[in-house]
């Protein structure tokens, strides 16, 4: 099958930003952790460079795992992924773009020595997102941040990704996403469609589009103000707003279940010792009884963070959120005269 002509355009305008250095995004280094920023802060330059991500996103107990990263762009995740997974995990990142991928490979031997490692335990290779060419069930976490608001067949990215992730498996997914429909008017605009607009998903469409190829509801994690200052952009988007956001998915095993349960963790995770943040609402504080709904209980027991829980089946029905709006966070926060974790502005 031929490729997408919009797929094509993002390739050239990632090979052409790849070549000239003349962009990058802001990390969100204030809601990561003192650890997450210096390793942030140990990139290679050249990696630094190239950075376009909506927002680092990083997953929690990570030794010993094998991720992909799905647009992985110059490898800024996967080198972060490279050091936490250590020498018994493997990362893999995944890009259609060639100049991207190239620059990638350029800075393994870099991060491999930066790290201490005897081998190295990342690779990239060219692929969409759309068809991913792995073996079924072959990741354990998988990573994406800013690709699928430029995959034009949203559907078809989430099947991929939930077929190569492993059952209790869970996707780590930060993207941009729109408030209402973008007008389908510019939709094939060169700037708008490669700045993650008018390619975003409607955020309240997630957690169907998601749902349709087998994963569980998205846990809101994280979310960043997009500020869009180029008065004709705000017209051709019709004042439309934008987030970025990043969520919790997972892929659990057929046919589990478990009841709501008063879930203790364990505070074994590294990096993680005093707490374990779920989401926007909700905190694990370590030796501390907090008591979920049969989703979130099925979700913690099934998957591989299980061994970072004790549980206790309980008779109540406790109500967790889940598919929190991002937009409705984000005018709380502001209301509250507190900052989002980030801002992504399109100038
Ligand atoms: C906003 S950038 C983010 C790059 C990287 N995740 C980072 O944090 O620096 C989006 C990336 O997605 C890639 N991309 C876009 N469409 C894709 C597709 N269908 N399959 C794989 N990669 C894609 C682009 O080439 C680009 O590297």
């Amino acid at each position: 099958m031929s490729e997408h002509p919009l797929t094509s355009m993002v390739r050239e305008v990632y090979n052409k930003h790849s070549a000239l250095c003349d962009f990058v995004c802001r990390v969100n280094d204030e809601d990561l952790t003192t650890e997450q920023n210096a390793i942030f802060s140990q990139l290679s330059e050249e990696t630094r460079k190239r950075y376009y991500g909506s927002g680092i996103v990083i997953p929690e107990q990570l030794e010993g795992k094998r991720v992909l990263d799905i647009g992985c762009g110059s490898g800024s995740l996967v080198f972060i992924l490279s050091k936490l997974v250590g020498p018994t995990g493997y990362v893999v990142g995944v890009d259609i773009c060639d100049g991207l991928i190239e620059a990638a490979k350029s800075q393994i031997e870099y991060h491999q020595k930066a790290w201490g490692l005897k081998e190295p335990n990342c690779e990239f290779v060219i692929g969409n997102a759309e068809k991913l060419d792995f073996e079924p069930n072959s990741f354990d976490i998988i990573v994406s941040n800013g690709i699928v608001c430029l995959c034009p067949d949203k559907e078809a990215a989430f099947n991929s990704a939930y077929r190569v992730l492993k059952e209790g498996g869970q996707f780590f997914l930060s993207d941009v996403y729109s408030e209402v429909d973008p007008p389908i008017k510019y939709r094939d605009h060169e700037t708008l469609w490669t700045l993650g607009t008018t390619g975003a998903m409607r955020w309240d469409t997630l957690a169907e589009v998601a749902g349709k190829a087998g994963f569980t509801s998205p846990y809101l994690g994280q979310v960043g103000t997009v500020n869009i200052v180029n008065e004709e952009y705000i017209k051709m988007l019709e004042n439309g707003r934008f987030v970025c956001a990043g969520w919790r998915l997972f892929k659990l095993p057929k046919d589990v279940k478990r009841g709501a349960s008063r879930v203790t963790y364990k505070g074994n995770i590294t990096g993680f010792s005093d707490a374990l943040r779920w989401d926007v609402d909700l905190y694990f504080p370590t030796g501390e009884g907090v008591e979920v709904d049969s989703d979130l209980a099925t979700i913690l027991s099934a998957s591989y963070l299980n061994s970072s829980f004790d549980f206790c089946d309980i008779q109540t029905n406790p109500v967790t959120k889940r598919n929190q709006n991002p937009f409705a966070y984000l005018d709380k926060l502001q209301a509250e005269g507190r900052q989002p974790a980030f801002i992504y502005t399109i100038e």
